[in-house]
């Protein structure tokens, strides 16, 4: 009988630590090994952490390995107390505060710097709004930056609060109602990478997702040149009539797509759609049967989204999603 309980035991343990292991596969970003100054300076103060606890944890077995041999009783408990106590932790601490200082102020600016940000990022429930002052232009769910730069976002929340993270770039920073935090970001190349909401914030936490894309700086100046215009409007076939569909439907009440009469500020800004990688701050990929679900039935695929299921005709969808696709500035 006892063994059959070990047997359990064992078994259950080993489901954990390949749980555990799963969720550190390839899909899911990792603090280790990152690609940016703030994430590699991060990654230092773990290791520093991983190091220290490791020896306490290994000087602790020793200990306990040797009063078992020697099954001495005549330990002096005064010094044990002493050094165990008070010095070695006066020690381990002074060192983990000294080195977690250090990192903070590498990664985190000053919040009251006077430099206008780069990007600013809202956090909403549950997408980001993502602003570039300098150019006058609006997205949403995905974060554009120069690689080998440093970048300074400007964080703010627009409900509850929300907090930035970005493991492989950057630290975790909160978005809270009614301040302002700053962080700065740098990619050492470019790339994409997976970013995520790290506070609850409700139904859709989980599902409050963003990318982050590093371009070479030049190419991201023509990101953002092509973003300046507003792509110009269908001129015939399904886009044409999904522009229309678009604009007489309830699309138009909370959405913007610029250089056309839908100006609305409260769902995410379509300008550029066409050319995102995902829905619903990375619900689903953006495929054409994914849009038509969204469109007809947001909250199937999204619980608690706030854009309701929309009545439209099977023909209606397709126009529209065939204009959404067509939002694309290069
Ligand atoms: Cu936003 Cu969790």
């Amino acid at each position: 009988m006892r063994g059959a309980a070990w047997s359990r035991h064992i078994l259950s343990a080993a489901t954990a630590l390949a749980a555990g292991l799963a969720a550190c596969s390839d899909s899911s970003p990792s603090t280790l090994g990152g690609d940016g100054s703030g994430a590699q300076r991060i990654e230092t103060l773990w290791w520093v952490l991983f190091g220290l606890g490791l020896a306490v944890f290994v000087a602790v077995m020793a200990a306990i390995v040797i009063a078992w041999w020697t099954r001495r009783g005549s330990l002096d408990v005064n010094r044990f107390v002493l050094v165990g106590g008070v010095a070695l932790p006066a020690v381990v601490l002074a060192i983990v505060g000294v080195e977690t200082v250090r990192a903070t102020n590498a990664v985190f600016e000053e919040e009251d710097d006077p430099r206008e940000a780069d990007v600013v990022v809202v956090g909403e429930q549950w997408w980001w709004r993502v602003t570039y002052p300098d150019a006058g232009v609006e997205t949403a769910n995905e974060i554009h930056i120069p690689a080998g730069e440093p970048v300074t976002v400007e964080l703010r929340s627009a409900d509850v609060i929300h907090s930035f993270w970005l493991p492989e770039l950057a630290g975790k920073v909160d978005m809270i109602p009614g301040q302002t935090n700053r962080l700065v970001l740098e990619a050492d190349r470019p790339g994409t990478y997976r970013g995520m909401c790290a506070e609850y914030c409700g139904l859709q936490h989980a599902n409050m997702r963003f990318l982050v894309v590093a371009h070479e700086p030049e190419e991201l100046a023509s990101w953002l040149e092509a973003r300046r215009t507003p792509p110009p409007s269908p001129s015939s076939g399904p886009a044409a009539q999904g522009e229309q569909v678009f604009l007489d439907e309830a699309c138009s009440g909370c959405h913007t797509v610029e250089g056309t009469p839908a100006q609305a500020q409260v769902g995410p800004n379509l300008t550029d759609f066409g050319a995102r990688r995902e829905l619903g701050a990375g619900v689903v990929e953006r495929t054409p049967e994914n849009l038509s679900h969204w469109v007809r039935d947001a909250p199937d695929l999204k619980p608690g989204v706030l854009m309701p299921p929309i009545e439209l005709t099977d023909e209606q969808v397709e126009q529209l999603v065939a204009y959404l696709g067509s939002l694309d500035p290069g």
